[in-house]
């Protein structure tokens, strides 16, 4: 091992202050764990951890992906100039409104980056995604959770728990883990009890699943008011998950600070193009929300058939309960789905051990959980067994 100054390995400098530290702050951050993706070099595992598209992008994005690598050498434009135009064609919005990032997890960072610092808050629902709180944290402020009313957010509790420090709140809907959604007259009043040098964040990355034409995309509540700002993901229905690509709607002073922080070429001309590709596709993504509609209904209904019943869920997953303990238990579930390759995601960290998410997936991904699902539920357990 190298030494360092004083003959002192680099382990033994740590800490001592001598070596360069990083911000204190960051040691409460829990670092994100993401979906399992199986084990490698296990048998075919069908991953259901994540709530990525079963049938993938749009094939013209295929396309425009391949075409993409004669321009590997060249920056991409860092205006993200014909995405946006193309994402204001497809959801009839202000191309000037809009930037993009590298997901929308960089996008909730860098809205923490601009607008919150250490000594401010942010606050976020008490099953939320998990990025709001490393976010918050990654820049020195303090993440504040508001209760739920049973699952889903409490758009009451969120109002209620706005200080003179708070910054920002954000607000998934529907909300991922727990599927819930609030209507627009709900959002409405909590934005009336927010101040409005609050802003408030409306993640939609399922709302592409939503098929009520009265879901609340939150675009008029940006137009209408200073501290709306709505995220989208190109993760989720859009099948590029791998490509990290995500946009924000806000006004032109919320979209100039973002620029203002964000890296000058944060997203890659692959994305690009095949964002765009997969933006002008719009049967696709409505054909790729029937199919989860119908198939995560028919799911809903085999899991209560089988007895582990899940929530209603608005999103591309379901939520079916076990409980906490027992032979029938979550994780006895997960470790049964596991052993037929079904890979679900454990609840733990969210608060919710009782429950497994697991993403709709294909028609027999579906079919596949549904059937584990029951052997699970009818199988006997070791007590029945005398064992
Ligand atoms: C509610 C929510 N917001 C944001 C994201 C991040 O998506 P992206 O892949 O665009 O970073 C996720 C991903 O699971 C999510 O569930």
């Amino acid at each position: 091992m190298s030494k360092g100054r004083k003959g002192m390995s680099a382990n033994e400098i740590v800490g001592t202050g001598i070596a360069p530290e990083p911000n204190p702050w960051l040691a409460q951050i829990s670092p994100y764990v993401g979906g399992d993706a199986g084990a490698p070099g296990a048998r075919r595992m069908i991953k259901l951890s994540s709530n990525e598209n079963p049938m993938g992008p749009s094939p013209r994005a295929i396309d425009a992906f391949r075409r993409a690598a004669d321009r590997l050498a060249i920056y991409p434009d860092g205006g993200a100039t014909q995405l946006r135009g193309a994402i204001g064609a497809a959801y009839g919005l202000d191309p000037n409104w809009i930037t993009c990032g590298a997901g929308s997890d960089e996008l909730i960072s860098l809205l923490c980056l601009a607008y919150a610092a250490p000594g401010d808050e942010t606050i976020h629902a008490q099953h939320a995604f998990a990025m709001y709180r490393i976010s918050t944290l990654a820049v020195g402020a303090r993440p504040v959770i508001a209760e739920d009313a049973g699952l889903g957010a409490n758009p009451d509790a969120i109002a209620a728990a706005v200080s003179d420090k708070t910054r920002m709140i954000f607000l998934a809907n529907p909300n991922n883990p727990t599927g819930t959604l609030l209507s627009g007259d709900a959002l409405r009043r909590m934005l009336d009890a927010v101040p409005l040098n609050v802003m408030v964040v409306l993640d939609g990355a399922y709302a592409e699943y939503m098929r009520d034409p009265d879901y609340e995309q939150g675009f008029r509540l940006v137009e209408e008011r200073p501290n709306v700002v709505v995220l989208r993901t190109f993760s989720k229905i859009y099948g590029l998950a791998a490509l990290r690509l995500g946009w924000a709607y806000a006004r032109p002073d919320v979209i100039d600070a973002l620029n203002r922080v964000r890296g000058p070429f944060n997203v890659s001309n692959p994305a690009l193009a095949a964002g765009e590709a997969a933006m002008a596709d719009q049967e696709y993504v409505a054909h790729c929300a029937l199919q989860n509609e119908v198939w995560r209904d028919w799911l809903c209904k085999q899991l209560a058939r089988a007895g582990a019943p899940s929530p209603e869920t608005h999103c591309n997953f379901v939520l079916p309960y076990f409980g906490e303990d027992g032979p029938r238990s979550a994780p006895a579930a997960d470790a049964f789905l596991r052993s037929r390759g079904l890979i679900a995601r454990r609840l733990e960290s969210y608060g919710m051990p009782g429950h497994l998410r697991i993403t709709v997936g294909s028609p027999d991904d579906a079919s596949a959980v549904a059937a584990a699902v029951a052997d699970f539920m009818r199988a006997p357990s070791p007590d029945e067994n005398g064992a």
